[in-house]
């Protein structure tokens, strides 16, 4: 019997940043090294994903190769026969399993994702079609491999209650077609504090750290030198209370601060964090810019040792395979909805 599916996607449109390596890598990179003998690992690029906003075209084929190194450099085990790196694009089924999903979609569904209401607020020009339907190429992307679990962060939770809305609607039409991912609490329950995670920008944090962000100033980025994420972090808008507590409402900068202190302490038991009390917030900075500083360090060097040419025949190997895995899906899908004997 085929293994239950872990999956995940990282857009490649700009560079990678701390939110995107603990709210959606780091929960798949944990589960590819300590359960990988009961999973199977899907971390994907989305590349049709790509320009639902404004990318540099131009660069997109080294961004996607950034990406898939971060993978590497992350942890993630190439060697393993059930850990698939692949690119969205080079599967032919997930659009057209997507273009099958639209027409069992409903407009109003889409005009309610948050995420497209934000982001189409800011842009009225230049809103793509593209962006509006996007959840439902997201929905092929986890349904085409029979996915259970999706670790994302929370900004993703609508599109995967979606995904299951879709699915059970399909199911319900034409029998068992598609594999319901788990609930969304469920999911909570299974990656543990990580998933649903929601980092926040530095600069602002009432909104969360985005590779979408304009100015940067807010975001610590992978690639960050550890000297330009100190200064980012020691400029990180706080407030006027004196107090070092999570309080999400009244503090949500130093929550944030205190957040991201916790995650790097989670990571590994190298980044020491000064045990002793903090006493002011330029303190607290500091240690989160230390840890920062070790944790970039030690990221870049790994990034530094990735071999390209393992990358190349690993997604040779994993884009041959799950061809194989979306066809039959989709096969099942069209013969469901009349397109094949
Ligand atoms: P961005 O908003 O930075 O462009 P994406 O939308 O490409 O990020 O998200 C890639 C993955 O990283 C998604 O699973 C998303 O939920 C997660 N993610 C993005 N930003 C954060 C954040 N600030 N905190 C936690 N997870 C995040
Ligand atoms: N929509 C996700 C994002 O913007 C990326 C993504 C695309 C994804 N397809 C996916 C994540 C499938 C998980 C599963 O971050």
């Amino acid at each position: 019997m085929s293994k239950p599916v872990i999956l995940t996607g990282l857009r490649a449109n700009n560079d990678l940043h701390i939110g995107n390596y603990f709210g959606a890598l780091l929960p798949i990179i944990d589960m590819a090294q300590r359960r990988n003998k009961e999973y199977q690992i899907n971390l994907f690029i989305p590349d049709l994903h790509s320009f639902t906003a404004e990318v540099d075209h131009n660069t997109l084929q080294e961004a996607i190769m950034q990406n898939l190194r971060v993978y590497v450099a992350a942890g993630l085990p190439l060697n393993d026969p059930d850990v698939h790196i692949y690119r969205q694009s080079y599967i032919a089924a997930h659009s057209e399993l997507t273009w099958i999903l639209d027409c069992f979609t409903g407009m109003g569904e889409m005009k309610r994702m948050t995420q497209f209401k934000d982001k189409a607020k800011k842009d009225d020009d230049r809103v793509s079609v593209g962006l509006f339907n996007y959840p439902v190429l997201m929905a092929a992307d986890i349904l085409l491999y029979g996915a259970d679990y999706v670790p994302v962060g929370d900004d993703q939770t609508q599109h995967l209650e979606f995904t299951r809305d879709i699915a059970e609607r399909l199911n319900k039409k034409f029998g068992n077609l598609f594999k319901v991912p788990k609930a969304v609490q469920e999911q909570h329950k299974f990656f543990g504090k990580d998933q649903g995670l929601r980092i926040k920008d530095l600069a602002d944090p009432t909104k969360k750290m985005s590779k979408s962000d304009e100015t940067g100033k807010g975001v610590i980025f992978l690639i960050d030198t550890p000297e330009a994420s100190r200064q980012k972090i020691m400029t990180a808008t706080t407030d006027s209370l004196q107090s070092i507590k999570p309080d999400p409402v009244n503090q949500p900068g130093i929550t944030n601060l205190l957040d991201i202190l916790a995650l790097l302490a989670l990571v590994s038991s190298d980044y020491q964090i000064n045990p002793r009390p903090l006493n002011g917030y330029a303190e607290l900075k500091t240690a989160v810019a230390d840890t920062v500083a070790i944790f970039l360090n030690d990221f870049q060097s790994k990034l530094k040792e990735v071999d390209d040419n393992g990358i190349f025949n690993k997604l040779e190997i994993s884009e041959k395979l799950m061809n194989e895995q979306a066809d039959s899906t989709l096969l099942k899908v069209q013969k469901a909805v009349g397109l094949r004997p």
